[in-house]
């Protein structure tokens, strides 16, 4: 049994990650983290309380950061043409937005204390929630499995800016304390996920023979489809859900080992920079963590195969 917890700002990929969860036998979701990115942190929370109701799952939902912790950030913005206005694509969520307590954090230092060498964290949005347990309980680093990010983009253009994908863009200052405590962080950035696409008939398939479950998750799936179409493809990428499956099935993917830094100011804001662990080298100032890792590529069609077979 996997125990993980999953720190998400749903969203509606993070609801396709969350129902991999939930449906997947070897998974023990130990509980679910919330945070601000895809709509504002009250939404996402209500949102995670939404859909494990809805899947009659009891796993414990705790509210997380409302905004990041790097300085002189620009304004945020919610992703509403993506994620419609409630973070759900616009399907009904029947509870109002609910915001605090912010407790979040200490579930994380509190859960990881309690199952030393076992938990995986698997962060699929901002990464505050996590450089805030990292700073109060620097002792979790050592007591964690591994960290899963889904995050960042190496070798492939951002989804924010031409530097930034949107996790890190949202918080670089969080994403660098991440990538820079003594904790393996193994990173699912958008040089994978932007092949990991799941067309439309694979999604309506799935919702209708995976039952009402599924079903939910096809139908919010629906507004970011569009938002797909509109730019010419018939379908959605499934960001988050493949960072769910390296949890599962880290066969399907290739790491690519090195120290990973995030600029925290600049106009490349968010950007990831590795320095392989093959290279030799750097002369200039450059420290890192060497236990980083990331997916810079994989087997996208075993992936989605993966997601299509457990949902
Ligand atoms: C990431 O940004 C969010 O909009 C998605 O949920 C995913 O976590 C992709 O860049
Ligand atoms: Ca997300």
């Amino acid at each position: 049994q996997h125990k993980v917890i999953f720190d998400t700002d749903p969203g509606v990929d993070d609801a396709l990650a969350l129902y991999y969860l939930v449906r997947h036998p070897q998974v023990d979701l130990l509980g679910v983290t919330t945070v601000f990115g895809n709509a504002p942190v009250a939404m996402t929370t209500r949102n995670a309380r939404f859909l494990l109701q809805a899947w009659g799952h009891d796993a414990p939902v705790h509210c997380g950061a409302a905004g990041p912790m790097t300085p002189d950030m620009p304004p945020e913005f919610w992703p509403t043409h993506i994620h419609g206005d409630n973070g759900l694509g616009n399907h009904p969520t029947p509870e109002a937005p609910v915001e605090g307590p912010e407790t979040a954090a200490q579930f994380l230092i509190d859960t990881i204390r309690a199952h030393p060498g076992e938990v995986r964290v698997l962060a699929v949005g901002r990464m505050t929630n996590l450089a805030r347990a990292v700073q109060m309980a620097p002792d979790i680093a050592g007591l964690v499995r591994d960290v899963v990010i889904m995050g960042g983009a190496f070798r492939v253009p951002g989804n924010i800016t031409p530097a930034a994908e949107a996790n890190i863009w949202g918080d670089p200052l969080a994403a660098d304390v991440v990538f820079g405590a003594d904790w393996p962080v193994i990173a699912v950035p958008l040089d994978l996920t932007t092949r990991t696409f799941m067309d439309s008939a694979t999604l309506a398939d799935l919702g209708a023979r995976g039952g009402a479950g599924m079903q939910l998750v096809a139908d919010l799936s629906q507004g970011y489809v569009g938002f797909y179409q509109a730019a010419g493809y018939d379908g959605m990428l499934v960001h988050d859900c493949t960072a769910a499956v390296y949890l599962t099935d880290p066969d399907l993917f290739t790491l690519t080992q090195g120290e990973v830094r995030v600029l925290s100011e600049g106009i490349a804001l968010g950007l990831t920079l590795m320095n392989p662990a093959d290279r030799q080298g750097p002369l200039g100032a450059w420290e890192g963590r060497p236990r980083q890792s990331a997916t810079l590529d994989g087997q996208p069609d075993a992936i989605l195969a993966r997601i299509a077979q457990v949902c």
